[in-house]
């Protein structure tokens, strides 16, 4: 793996690639801000790109691409059926990891989707390390329950712990034995966990998983979507990975699942999904779905130049100075707000930096939606749209009681590649001034509240006119500047 010693002793990430295709930028003033986030309701999901100065709100589509990717892209087969494009791809995944089966999908929740229908019945169970919205949705659509049996420790906000993404296998035990091995679905392990701050599995807790899986004859099903990040902090983390490479590491991982299913807007860096199987009757039984939902089977959904562009990105997720440099950059940015007393989940993780929206904002009920406002905030003090990922981002329980989330988070994202170290710079800067002026953020309230997904199109208002006030003492301490 790279590593570049600076003659000063600085520690910073250093870019291992150059960048050859720009992007313009547009940075609003801060009375454009707050008209923007008014018009998207409060929800940076509705704001418009042309309203963002950095997009964190996902890494999810949104990766740099390498030249490699793009003039693979020229290359592509259209044909409907048996596409050349397609055997690349399917090679690639056999390559990586050693698995017979494959099935195409437009993007990761089109995989949820079928395997909610083929594997999830009314009544069943899904035990899991800790669920995605997409996930939970499926899997509660086709009458399942979700079980988080994450480790107590994976949700202590600030930690030292290497991979807070673990399950516990006593949880995993009971929760067999509560429902019974009959009742339990497929035990999912997700990589890279997504809503607890990016934080990795390592392999000797998919192991024991394993074995716990062999002694119920249950499946084991992994949401590989941010493996990237997991391999490398397995690499550098992990005692059994250190001597190994990142292609020894991923057969390993493979090699004690079942299922294997991404989101290629994340794992690959292009715009897609897919599932790999090892079983011949559960691929069978899957099968069927995909030219229902997705498309042809060989290309399900995607297009066959994103194909192309995918099986580039996958083989370049086996580059440790490739995968290195999302964790490094968010690496950064976590220890430089560490330093500002910013409340920030540590470890860093992957995919990008997580705010403590708890305890940033206490003074805001989680009622009020602390990290939604905060995101709110973080808008129109820097232009940096982030994502909820707390209160907002769950679902009502049938009786329309709110389900109070276990973190308040707001996620910056680092897609890969994307932003330089000044970028980060600029953001890191504007998080330390709201925090020394966070007594001036209030709460949210709903004014529409859609049924399902209600984070991704839902409208918020603020309480008070707080946001009036923050952006008069943005003035006052910024005078003119943008
Ligand atoms: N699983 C995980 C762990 C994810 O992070 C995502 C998407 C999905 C499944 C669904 O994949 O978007 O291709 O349908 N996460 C995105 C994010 C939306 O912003 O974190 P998809």
């Amino acid at each position: 793996m790279a590593h570049v010693k600076f003659f000063g002793g600085e520690s910073v990430p250093l870019e291992m690639h150059k960048v050859r295709i720009v992007q313009k930028l547009n940075l609003p003033p801060i009375e454009r801000r707050l008209e923007a986030m008014t018009e998207a309701g409060n929800n940076t999901f509705l704001l418009r790109n042309e309203d963002v100065f950095m997009d964190m709100l996902t890494d999810s589509g949104v990766n740099a691409m390498s030249d490699q990717q793009l003039a693979a892209m020229m290359i592509a087969d259209d044909s409907y059926a048996g596409s050349a494009t397609y055997t690349r791809l399917e090679n690639k995944l056999k390559e990586i990891f050693h698995m017979p089966y494959f099935l195409p999908a437009h993007q990761g929740r089109a995989c949820e989707n079928i395997l909610g229908q083929v594997m999830v019945t009314e009544g069943s169970v899904v035990p899991m390390n800790y669920h995605f919205t997409t996930t939970k949705a499926h899997i509660v659509l086709n009458g399942g329950i979700v079980e988080e049996l994450v480790a107590d420790d994976g949700l202590e906000v600030t930690s030292d712990l290497p991979f807070k993404g673990d399950m516990d296998i006593g949880k995993l035990r009971d929760c067999i034995a509560r429902y019974g091995a009959d009742k339990v679905a497929f035990v999912r392990m997700e990589a890279g966990t997504n809503l607890i701050g990016g934080q990795p599995i390592s392999v000797a807790n998919l192991e024991e998983i394993r074995t716990v899986c062999d002694e119920h004859g249950l499946m084991l099903v992994l949401d590989a979507s941010l493996l990237a990040d997991n391999l490398y902090f397995n690499k550098v983390r992990e005692e059994s990975c250190k001597n190994q490479s990142i292609r020894e590491i991923s057969k390993r991982i493979a090699d004690l699942c079942d299922v294997l299913y991404f989101s290629a807007r994340k794992l690959g860096c292009a715009r897609g999904g897919g599932m790999c199987i090892r079983s011949e009757e559960l691929y069978n039984k899957m099968r069927g779905l995909i030219p229902l939902y997705e498309g042809f089977l060989t290309y399900g959904g995607m297009s066959v130049r994103e194909m192309e562009a995918l099986t580039v990105g996958l083989d370049e997720t086996m580059d440790v100075d490739v995968i290195s440099q999302g964790p490094l950059f968010i690496e950064y940015m976590v220890s430089e707000l560490v330093k500002l007393g910013v409340p920030v989940i540590t470890p860093a993780g992957g995919l990008g930096c997580h705010i403590n929206a708890m305890e940033f904002v206490d003074h805001i009920p989680q009622t009020q939606y602390p990290a939604g406002a905060l995101a709110s905030a973080l808008y129109l003090v820097s232009g940096a749209r982030g994502m909820e990922r707390g209160t907002i981002s769950e679902q009502r329980e049938p009786d329309g009681s709110e389900t109070l989330a276990n973190m308040e988070l707001v996620r910056l994202a680092m897609p890969r590649r994307v932003f330089t170290l000044s970028q980060v710079k600029y953001v890191i800067d504007r998080v330390e001034w709201l925090y020394a002026n966070r007594h001036l953020i209030g709460g949210l309230e709903f004014t529409e509240e859609p049924e399902i997904l209600r984070f991704f199109y839902g409208r918020l208002a603020p309480i008070s006119d707080w946001q009036q006030k923050l952006v008069a003492q943005f003035r006052k301490d910024f005078g003119d500047s943008l």
